[in-house]
C-alpha cells in the first residue's frame, strides 16, 4: 500500500519535512524522491495531471517497487531461460522496466487483448493476438500484466498459453486490486496491492488517455461518470 497520498500539485513541490521528524518508512520515502529529483531535476518538476484526484505511487515508490519484484523473478528463474509475455497494451511500460531490471537470460513476446466495455467497467474480453506457436510451445513462461481487476483476463490467458503447450505459466502484475475479484486467480508476482479506485498513469489508461504518466494516480470522478465506450486495454 502506498506510505501516503500526494494531492495535486504536490509531486516535485511539496517541500519534505526533516527527515527526523518523519516515520521511518515516510522518511525511506522522502530519501527516494530527493535521489531521483537530484538525478532528474527538470522532468520531476512536471505538475500532476488536471484529471488525477491524488497520486498513489511516484516514480520512485514504483522504481523501488519493481526492484524488489525483479529479485524475487530473477530468483525463480535462475538457471532456465524463460519468456516474458507483456499483455499489451498497458503492461508495455511496466515490461520494460521489469525485463531491465532481471540480469538473466530471457525473451519477450506480446500478447493483445481488449475488453470491450463502457467507461470503468470491463465487457466482453477478445484476444487480438497471440504470440507465435514457437514462443509458447514447451517454454516457461511468465504473462506480465499491468491490473489484476477480476482476474478474468489473465485466468483466460494462463488457460489459451497452457492449452498451446507452454511448459510452465507464471503471472506478474504491477497492481493488483482484491477488492474487485471474480474468480479465485492469485498472481504469482505482484508490486502494489491497490485499493478499490480507477486508477491511470504508468501503462494504465481511461478510454486510450493518461498512459504516458510517470506516476499512478486515481482518477477523478467526474472524468468518468459519464459512460463512454472503451477498448484496447
Ligand atoms: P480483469 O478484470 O480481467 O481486467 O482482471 C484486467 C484489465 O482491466 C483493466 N483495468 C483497469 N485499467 N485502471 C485501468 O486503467 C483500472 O483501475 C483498471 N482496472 C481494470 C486493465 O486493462 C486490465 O488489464
Amino acid at each position: 500500500m502506498p506510505e501516503r497520498s500526494l494531492r495535486v500539485g504536490e509531486l516535485c513541490e511539496y517541500p519534505l519535512r526533516p527527515f527526523d521528524r518523519l516515520d521511518c518508512a515516510a522518511a525511506a520515502h522522502a530519501r527516494r524522491e530527493l535521489r531521483v529529483r537530484r538525478r532528474f531535476p527538470q522532468p520531476h518538476r512536471l505538475p500532476v495531471h488536471e484529471d488525477v484526484e491524488h497520486i498513489l505511487f511516484t516514480e520512485a515508490q514504483i522504481g523501488a517497487g519493481i526492484d524488489r519484484v525483479a529479485r524475487e523473478v530473477t530468483a525463480a528463474y535462475r538457471g532456465t531461460g524463460f519468456t516474458v509475455v507483456s499483455v499489451l497494451k498497458g503492461s508495455c511500460v511496466f515490461a520494460s522496466d521489469l525485463i531491465r531490471r532481471i540480469p538473466i537470460p530471457l525473451e519477450l513476446a506480446f500478447v493483445s487483448a481488449s475488453s470491450y466495455g463502457s467507461g470503468v467497467e470491463s465487457g466482453a474480453l477478445e484476444v487480438n493476438f497471440f504470440p507465435a506457436e514457437s514462443e509458447i510451445r514447451g517454454r516457461d513462461l511468465l504473462l506480465v500484466d499491468d491490473i489484476l481487476d477480476t482476474g478474468r483476463t489473465l485466468a483466460r490467458l494462463v488457460d489459451e498459453m497452457n492449452r498451446r503447450g507452454a511448459r510452465s505459466v507464471r503471472t506478474c502484475v504491477f497492481l493488483d486490486k482484491p477488492a474487485r475479484r471474480a474468480t479465485s486467480f492469485v498472481a504469482d508476482f505482484r508490486v502494489f496491492e491497490v485499493e478499490d479506485l480507477f486508477v491511470v498513469g504508468y501503462g494504465l489508461d481511461f478510454a486510450g488517455h493518461y498512459r504516458n504518466l510517470p506516476y499512478v494516480g486515481a482518477l477523478k470522478r467526474e472524468c468518468y461518470e459519464r459512460p463512454r465506450s472503451s477498448a484496447g486495454r
